[in-house]
């Protein structure tokens, strides 16, 4: 039974990959942060299923213990400070964890077991100003937040160890994925729990920045299956997974809300709080390599996956409400 380690396993998506890893006969081993408070909501249903393991990206020793412990065959590296507008107000930290936090896992993969098979969780927002419409594997960077440069770093470090220790380091280049499990602040599932609320009458209004910004959403349920195509390949590599589809905000606004019986124009407020300084105009990958490479497609669309998170919002606001 090969072991597999997830570093982020309390986020949205540790969480689809400690599912599909179970579903597929791995031991799971999940690293977690230490907080005052428990933060496994989206893992309460295979947490006996899961061996958990204190650690942080901060701290190398706790790396080292881990992997000397649970002798893991793949590392998904997941973990990260990975809301956008907090990497303005915490930029270092954003560094420390984003940036540094991958070499000093690569390091210790490194010295404790280099037959590892690692994963780095590159993002899209490394496009950034986007040098080319749709983006590929070979599109130029051009962050436009402390976090895409983080994931940059993240990236060409993955790589960098790929070429001078010959790893199995594999960076998935993902754009934005989306579920019931996404946290509340990012825009598609703050979207769609202000719909539950404002039908349940528990809100009037929501308040949004940019509506205008474009970009090619997908099911995190179908990308972790990405995530795990690329360790099983012959060789490691660099993957763009997307949909190949880009929507603006105010689109997925449209539809979560005229899902819910509701026009979004009356209860949408574009707030310039939620601004940023520099913004991602429009995202849209070419995932044709690793359609051909590793045989993935998405299988949820846009407006199934708007609809699949309004429904889970309903539900979960009318059991809180009864
Ligand atoms: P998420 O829900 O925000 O989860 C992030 C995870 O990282 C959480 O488990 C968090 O733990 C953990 N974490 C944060 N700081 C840590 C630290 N210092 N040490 C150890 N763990 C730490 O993110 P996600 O949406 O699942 O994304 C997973 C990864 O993919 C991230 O690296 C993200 O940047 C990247 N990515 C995401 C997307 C997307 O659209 N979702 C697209 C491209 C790339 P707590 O639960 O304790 O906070
Ligand atoms: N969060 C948020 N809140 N975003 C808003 C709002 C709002 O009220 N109003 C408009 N937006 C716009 C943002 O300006 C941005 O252009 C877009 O909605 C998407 O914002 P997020 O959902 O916060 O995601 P992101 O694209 O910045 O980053 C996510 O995707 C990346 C991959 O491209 C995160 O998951 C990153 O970790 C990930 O790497």
């Amino acid at each position: 039974m090969p072991t597999a380690l997830i570093t982020g396993i309390t986020g949205q998506d540790g969480s689809y990959l400690a599912d599909l890893l179970l579903s597929k006969g791995y031991q799971v081993v999940g690293m977690v942060r230490r907080t005052s408070t428990v933060t496994f909501e989206r893992i309460a249903h295979i947490q006996d299923d899961v061996s958990i393991v204190q650690g942080d990206l901060h701290d190398q020793s706790s790396l080292v213990a881990m992997l000397e412990e649970y002798k893991p065959d793949e590392v998904y590296n997941l973990a990260a400070q990975s809301f956008v507008p907090v990497s303005w107000s915490q930029a270092v930290l954003t560094g420390e964890v984003t940036a540094l936090g991958v070499t000093r896992l690569l390091e210790t993969i490194r010295s404790v077991n280099p037959k590892i098979r690692f994963y780095q969780a590159s993002s899209s927002e490394m496009f950034g100003k986007v040098m080319e419409v749709p983006q590929t594997e070979k599109t130029p960077f051009y962050p436009r937040s402390p976090y895409g440069v983080a994931k940059v770093y993240g990236h060409w470090i993955t790589v960098n160890y790929r070429e001078s220790y010959n790893l199995f380091a594999a960076s998935g280049i993902l754009f934005n994925h989306e579920s019931p499990r996404r946290g509340l602040e990012f825009v598609t599932r703050k979207i769609t729990d202000g719909v539950a609320r404002i039908k349940m009458g528990l809100a009037k209004d929501l308040r949004l920045g940019n509506l205008d910004a474009q970009r090619d959403w997908g099911f995190a349920g179908d990308y972790v299956e990405a995530m795990w195509l690329m360790l099983q390949q012959d060789k490691p590599d660099d993957f763009v997974i997307g949909t190949g589809e880009t929507h603006p905000v105010r689109e997925f606004c449209e539809v979560a809300f005229g899902y819910a019986g509701l026009n979004y124009q009356d209860y949408v407020v574009q707030d310039t709080r939620f601004y940023r300084p520099a913004e991602v105009d429009l995202l849209i990958s070419n995932p044709a390599k690793a359609a051909r490479v590793l045989g993935w497609k998405p299988k949820v669309n846009f407006k199934q996956l708007a609809e699949m998170m309004v429904d889970a919002d309903l539900k979960r606001i009318r059991n809180a409400t009864i």
